[in-house]
């Protein structure tokens, strides 16, 4: 007898449906073949359907199976096919009610005694299954939260096999997960999180990273040691803006099909924070492998992936990264499909001005030649140095300001200020749907959203001509430039917006 159960396959970042037929042959000699391009994963699914199905008390009749993954040409991974492979076994073979797999999904891996596990990509595959209008899905208990993150979908949690198919008889009927309203406009939780007002002096880095936060901009702090680079961009998360649902949504499944969603906490609410550390691999960093998995660029994805020791990463590192961060994502090439993930973060930085540390230090002395230094800076290459729109120095603190026991201003008042003028970006992009924030416009957004006035086209040629800027470096002072006038509350761009923009230009430090 013939049964075809439907299933889900995640791709990249998409759900894909995939048909899984089993033909029971009760008159052949035993066997169990599973065929439709499915790896060694999907082939050791074997061994744990048939021992989860006797486990749980029902029939294994030992006869000819032959199980079919449809469509043939995609590649069939992980254990997700374990629940549907069962259940279409447990139809062919009469003990499970055909009419219970119209309109259904299932996904889950099974254990050997029949408990249903854990699959990553829920959020995709259940995303998947509404929008191809199946009414329910199947999923194992845990991931259920996850997929009620998807409306007008029945979700019914599974705990295991046995569970399941009293279930698919009508006899202990599983109820569909309620949903609670999804909030976004929560407070980000900042437990033990360094706040601004913490952080001594400093007060122009500051501005600069709340600049930053504000337009999505790229930050590069250069200092000596032990002056708060690091302790900064650790703050940086309590000013970031509020993701909306959107984003969130987004952020999440990137996280759903990494596999790295705390169970606790279905939709991801807080803007991520990526602090890799400068040993990461290529494949780490983008993306990659044989069954491929979004890198740092993309779980940083809407927000923050922090480099520090930035020259410690190395030039092929650096360079590997100058292309996510103009394109706004990564694209991972396999033999049969490329596949892209998205990786539109903001990039922040911190490093020494030269190797000792102490370069133009006013109490120290450097102690490294000029030839050194010079060698130490090129290591950042002109390119990337393009790619950043803030360079921030970040000087030794005076003592006085250092033991003033007085508080500055707090990350709650700068978040305040950020969110004003991340709302007048959403108006600004409200009809296009690609664009969140400043840092996101390319160059005909630049032309229309950023005409300055008069006086500041004025300042910015000049400026231009002196400084030798590249057309990239051009548009992104524009950009800066329009974040600035946002914080200001400003409609127009003026010259002290420009002005501000320009002398965030990166530099070399040694002339
Ligand atoms: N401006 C500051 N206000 C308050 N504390 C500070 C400040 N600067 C540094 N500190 C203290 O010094 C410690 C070291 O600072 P941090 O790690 O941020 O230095 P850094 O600039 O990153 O140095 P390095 O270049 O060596 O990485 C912090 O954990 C903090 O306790
Ligand atoms: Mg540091």
């Amino acid at each position: 007898m013939l049964s075809t159960v439907y299933s889900c396959a995640v791709v990249g970042l998409d759900g894909e449906i995939v048909q899984v037929e089993v033909d029971y042959n009760p008159h052949s000699l035993p066997a169990f073949t599973v065929v439709g391009l499915p790896d060694t994963a999907v082939q050791e699914s074997r061994e744990r359907v048939r021992a989860a199905i006797r486990n749980s008390g029902l029939q294994f009749p030992n006869k000819r199976y032959t199980v079919n993954l449809a469509p043939a040409s995609l590649r069939k991974e992980g254990p997700a096919y374990d629940l549907p492979m069962a259940v279409g076994v447990l139809a062919s073979t009469d003990q499970v009610p055909l009419a219970a797999l119209v309109g259904t999904v299932f996904v889950g891996e099974l254990s050997l005694d029949g408990t249903v596990r854990h699959v990553s990509g829920i959020l995709p595959i259940t995303h998947r299954a509404w929008l191809e209008g199946y009414e329910c899905i199947f999923v194992p208990e845990e991931d259920a939260p996850q997929a009620a993150l998807v409306p007008d979908i029945d979700v019914i949690p599974v705990r295991s096999l046995g569970h399941l198919v009293e279930h698919l008889y009508g006899l202990n009927q599983i109820p569909p997960v309620v949903r609670g309203d999804v909030h976004t406009d929560v407070p980000p939780d900042l437990d033990g999180m360094t706040d601004f007002a913490d952080v001594k002096g400093q007060e122009h880095v500051k501005r600069a990273l709340e600049v930053a936060a504000a337009g999505g901009h790229n930050v590069l702090m250069v200092g000596p040691p032990g002056v708060g680079k690091t302790l900064l961009a650790r703050a940086l998360p309590g000013i970031l803006p509020t993701m909306t649902l959107d984003e969130a949504l987004e952020v999440t499944r990137i996280y759903s099909v990494a596999d790295l969603l705390p169970a606790d906490k279905p939709l991801i609410r807080m803007r991520p924070f990526r602090a890799p550390h400068h040993t990461i691999s290529e494949a780490g960093l983008v993306g990659g492998g044989s069954w491929p998995q979004p890198g740092e660029v993309s779980l940083a994805h809407r927000g923050v992936l922090f480099l520090d020791e930035l020259l410690e990463f190395g030039n092929h590192t650096l360079e590997v990264l100058r292309q996510p961060i103009e394109d706004k994502q990564v694209t991972i090439s396999r033999a049969r499909v490329a596949l892209s993930f998205p990786a539109n973060f903001m990039l922040v930085s911190a490093m020494n001005p030269c190797p000792c540390g102490y370069y133009g230090d006013p109490v120290k002395e450097c102690t490294c030649s000029p030839t050194v230094i010079r060698r130490y800076q090129q290591r950042l290459s002109g390119p990337m140095l393009d790619r950043i729109d803030i360079h921030a120095d970040v000087p030794r603190v005076d003592y006085d300001k250092l033991t003033d026991e007085r508080r500055g201003e707090s990350s709650a008042a700068i978040r305040a200020r950020v969110e004003t003028a991340r709302e007048q970006q959403r108006e600004r992009f409200r009809n296009e749907a690609r664009l969140q924030c400043n840092a996101d416009m390319g160059a005909s957004d630049i032309r229309r959203f950023c005409q300055p006035e008069a006086a500041g086209k004025q300042l910015l040629d000049t400026t231009l001509r002196k400084m030798q800027l590249s057309a990239r470096a051009y548009h992104r002072i524009l950009k800066l430039s329009r974040t600035i006038a946002d914080l200001a509350g400003s409609e127009t761009i003026q010259v002290a917006h420009i002005a501000e923009a320009i002398q965030y230009r990166p530099r070399k430090i040694l002339y």
